[in-house]
């Protein structure tokens, strides 16, 4: 090995991590009375998909509300930083403004419009993100329905619709759950999803019933339990240790 020195190039003294495009710092959030996130703290890098897994009621849904900022549950502390933007300090519609696409919340399939309406809809206020037609080159299962009555749509379709009209935005960090109360999705049907959104380099956190079709397409993990976050690491950790698995998710 040459002994010879390089360069001295002045460079900013890398820390190990760059920091991260989307961070919580202890969280916790209320319903009313009912003390729901617990001190919920993660981060994530730009373009990875983290699957937030847990047992009913462990407070999926509500961490994902606190980080849209939607008005309940209410967050009386922490700290919620998008690309360096404090969420923490904003209302909804500011957050959705800064790039947080919230999918049940955009879900709001009207009755009696087609999916390309729904699709302009979603573009009638900016930030605008993708085109039309670059959504329906991703999606063309969308592009073959385009004139069909949306709400006629099956679940997993109508999925695929609520995540276009999160990119006909534009998106920095979707948070994507399917509807409660929808029939369930079919797993090669929320594989195809989440493989297009993987296809995308969106960053996103994805709440799925089905954890295991979640897991095998996320890059990390993050699992909760009675509003604290008690497993943060690789997917393939999650699918690896069945006793991880049987004490939290029971799967
Ligand atoms: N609007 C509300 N008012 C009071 N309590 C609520 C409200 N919404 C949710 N909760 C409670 O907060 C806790 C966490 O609920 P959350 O919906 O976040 O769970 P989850 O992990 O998404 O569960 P699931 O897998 O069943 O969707 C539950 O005990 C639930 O009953
Ligand atoms: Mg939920």
């Amino acid at each position: 090995m040459s002994t010879k020195h390089a360069p001295v190039v002045p460079t900013v003294k890398s820390t190990g991590s760059a920091p991260a495009f989307f961070s919580c710092w202890d969280i916790h959030s209320y319903y009313g009375e009912s003390y729901i996130v617990q001190g919920v703290s993660f981060d994530i890098r730009e373009g990875e998909i983290v699957a937030l897994l847990g047992r009913n009621g462990a407070g999926k849904t509500s961490t994902l509300r606190s980080i849209a900022r939607v008005d309940s549950p209410q967050v009386t502390h922490g700290e919620i930083w998008l690309d360096h933007q404090p969420l923490h300090t904003m209302k909804s519609h500011q957050a959705a403004q800064l790039g947080v696409g919230l999918v049940p919340e955009d879900r709001r399939i009207i009755a009696g419009m087609t999916v390309e309406e729904n699709l302009i809809l979603a573009q009638i206020a900016p930030p605008v993100g993708w085109t039309i037609e670059r959504i329906y080159e991703h999606f063309p299962r969308l592009a073959e329905r385009r004139n069909q009555e949306a709400t006629t749509l099956s679940g997993g379709e109508q999925q695929m619709l609520a995540v276009a009209r999160a990119l006909a935005r534009d998106v920095k960090l979707l948070l994507d759950e399917p509807y409660e109360g929808l029939a369930p999705v079919i797993v090669h049907e929320i594989e195809r999803i989440v493989d297009g959104i993987k296809e995308l380099g969106m960053t996103t956190i994805i709440v799925e019933q089905n954890a295991v079709a979640a897991l095998r397409l996320a890059d990390r993990a993050i699992i909760l339990d009675m509003g604290q976050v008690v497993f943060d690491g690789l997917a393939q950790e999650v699918l690896d240790n069945a006793e991880l698995r049987q004490q939290y998710l029971a799967i």
